[in-house]
């Protein structure tokens, strides 16, 4: 096999971004796109010169190597089960699922097939300003980490958020708020460089009344370490400012990741800092397709296998329980 054929399931806002991004994944090819929503499968398939389905036994017709489920988070299972048992190599988005039992079931189907590639779409993981923070750590750029600081403050888009009736505002289809769905992109760069988390401590808020789930997080996480870090995440409400995605401070000197994707180390050399590399969020999502085809077509091994991820889903879901009782919890 030389290229993949990809069926993308579920053709919303993120199934947008995917088809932009594999447009730079010069292996894989869209032949089929899936959604309960004819128009959704219809216009993707026009853009991406592929051929709208109503369902997976389509797309398997049509001819799919690997299919890439891109739908709410309480669909996931149900339709990560159905791809992987037709035998197809599967890309599901983020979360794995709300909860770990049903990440546990899904790992155990995706072992059961487990000769074909089975990954969860973390972009964060292939982010490129936090690809190269995590090499200038680990090359000591900074000493020892003492600290760091995670902010994400974004504000409600028609395209993830076309209406207050949206799937992301009930916990039913959801499974969580903020600390679940998009914290995940800024708890994974934390992971990579900082490793696993023990503890969190957490206050969340909603301020958004239609939205059952936390629109606010402010929280401290406990590492393995030793190293605590911040990580807060904020649907705001109004007009938000430039903030740091990210700030790593070791014994030496900072990393700083500027929302505009410029990476700056501060080394004692110019109290302004010097900026070591820039990089673009966006970019994130062609990595996940080059890790992909590669695994699929080479055999090389995912940059993050796909139970790694559950480490995203364990934090929100215990950042979810400690603002319930107030107390530090332990995240496994
Ligand atoms: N990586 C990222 O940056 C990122 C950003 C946004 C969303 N996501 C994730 O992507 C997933 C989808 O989010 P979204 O924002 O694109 O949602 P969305 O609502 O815009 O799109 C979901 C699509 O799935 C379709 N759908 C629903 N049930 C289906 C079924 N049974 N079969 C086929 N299609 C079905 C819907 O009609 C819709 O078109 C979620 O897991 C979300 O967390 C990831």
């Amino acid at each position: 096999m030389e290229s993949v054929r990809l069926g993308i399931v579920g053709c919303g806002a993120i199934a947008q971004w995917h088809a932009t991004a594999l447009k730079h994944a010069e292996r894989t090819t869209i032949t089929a796109c899936v959604d309960v929503v004819p128009a959704q499968a219809e216009t993707l398939a026009t853009s991406t010169n592929s051929v709208a389905c109503s369902s997976i036994t389509e797309a398997l017709d049509v001819g799919v190597d690997a299919l890439a489920i891109l739908v709410p988070h309480d669909l996931h299972e149900k339709l990560v089960t159905e791809a992987l048992e037709a035998g197809v190599h599967v890309a599901l988005e983020k979360p794995m699922a709300p909860t770990l039992d049903a990440c546990e079931r899904i790992l155990a189907t995706a072992a059961r097939h487990g000769d074909r590639v089975f990954m969860l779409t973390e972009n964060a993981q292939y982010w490129p300003e936090v690809v190269m923070a995590q090499k200038l750590v680990a090359e000591g750029a900074i000493g020892e980490i003492v600290t760091a600081r995670s902010w994400h403050n974004f504000g409600i888009t028609k395209e993830f958020y076309p209406s207050d009736q949206s799937w992301r505002f009930r916990q039913a289809s959801a499974g969580g708020g903020v600390a679940l769905d998009t914290g995940s992109h800024w708890m994974r760069p934390l992971r990579m460089i900082l490793g696993e988390i023990d503890e969190v401590v957490a206050v969340t808020g909603r301020l958004w009344e239609k939205m059952e789930g936390e629109s606010l997080v402010r929280s401290l996480c406990l590492f393995q370490s030793g190293v605590v870090a911040s990580f807060d995440v904020i649907l705001a409400t109004g007009a938000v400012g430039l903030q740091p995605h990210f700030q790593f401070t070791g014994t030496t000197g900072e990393i700083v990741i500027s929302a505009l994707g410029e990476v700056r180390l501060f080394d004692g050399k110019d109290w302004q800092g010097t900026v070591v590399g820039r990089g673009n969020y966006m970019d994130s999502y062609g990595g996940v397709w080059r890790d992909f085809e590669a695994a699929i077509l080479d055999g090389k091994p995912l940059d993050a296998d796909a139970r790694y991820s559950l480490g995203e889903v364990a934090a929100a879901n215990a950042i979810v329980r400690s603002a319930r009782s107030r107390k530090w919890e332990k995240v496994w």
